[in-house]
């Protein structure tokens, strides 16, 4: 039934205002046990592109993609606006279909038409720029949300849920906070602990840190570093914030002109010879004129 339902889905469809507001997708077969979702623990999902291809009318926006995303890393892929790095994102949650190639989640392809059997059982959220919170619901009505629209637990643990993910972000005891008094950097941390409501295997973020003044985006680098001593799952967030990227991810991809440049650690991308990588580095950190 979810299989179903995520391959009918586009841009157009309801899929992405759900997920935009938090709500995690799900490739799952079997969701009929007690708490309907099994939500006790996180894993990883790995993820391979490869050579993906995609044309908006004569546009070819993404251009023999391949890349690979280890189960439980924190992955950047960076690059200047305009490059293709959403309609990236937005290929691997199935939000847009390819012209050609193909992405593996752990092994299993995702766009072959090839019946439940092939697509692996896991969970997805996605944290748009826009933190997309409802601003007549507080912040723990926010985190609770589809935990409650899609009944997956009574409500005593609901509560308990909501708890454990705003301290996860660094907001416990913000439950009845009305999010119209939070500042940017706090809504931000509260769109993330409802994306964490489901315990997605995979958590994506589009240009987390747009609207974000230098202190909060250090505070968003500290609460994305810190999920990761409570959850296993892989995290790719697409940015074209260069340090941010340096100091959050496990590895970075760098791309351009629709297509992947390199791929290493921060220190190796830091390091590399690639002009063009040299070049956005040098752009983005060159610092005071003279
Ligand atoms: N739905 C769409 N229809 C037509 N063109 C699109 C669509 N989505 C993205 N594009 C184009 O694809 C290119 C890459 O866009 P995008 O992935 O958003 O760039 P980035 O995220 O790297 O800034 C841009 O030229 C953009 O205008
Ligand atoms: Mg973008």
């Amino acid at each position: 039934m979810f299989v179903k339902s995520l391959m009918e889905t586009n841009e157009e469809s309801g899929l992405f205002h759900k997920l935009m507001h938090g709500l995690a997708g799900s490739i799952f077969h079997d969701e009929e046990s007690g708490c309907r979702i099994d939500l006790s623990e996180t894993r990883g999902v790995s993820i391979r592109v490869e050579n993906l291809n995609k044309y908006f009318g004569e546009k070819h926006v993404l251009r023999d993609v391949n890349l690979e995303i280890h189960d439980g890393e924190t992955f950047a892929i960076i690059g200047p606006s305009g490059t293709g790095k959403s309609v990236l994102l937005r290929h691997i949650v199935k939000l847009v279909s390819p012209d050609s190639g193909e992405i593996y989640i752990d092994g299993h392809p995702i766009f072959a038409d090839n019946g439940q059997e092939a697509s692996a059982n896991y969970r997805y959220s996605m944290v748009f720029q826009s933190s997309a919170l409802f601003n007549s619901l507080t912040v723990g009505e926010n985190v609770g949300l589809w935990l409650r629209e899609k009944r997956v637990c009574k409500e005593p643990r609901i509560r308990e849920m909501i708890h454990e993910k705003l301290a996860i972000v660094g907001l416990e005891g913000t439950e009845n906070l009305r999010t119209s008094e939070l500042s940017g950097g706090m809504k931000k941390r509260v769109a993330i602990a409802r994306s964490l409501a489901m315990n997605p295997d995979l958590i994506l973020y589009d240009e987390p840190t747009a609207e974000l003044d230098p202190v909060t985006t250090d505070e968003l680098a500290s609460t994305i570093l810190n999920l990761k001593k409570f959850t296993k799952n892989t995290t790719v967030i697409v940015t074209h914030d260069l340090n941010f990227a340096l100091y959050v991810a496990d590895r970075i991809a760098m791309m351009h002109g629709g297509t992947i440049v390199g791929v290493g650690t921060p220190a190796e991308i830091k390091a590399s010879d690639d002009p063009v990588i040299k070049s956005f580095i040098y752009t983005t950190t060159k610092g005071i004129k003279g």
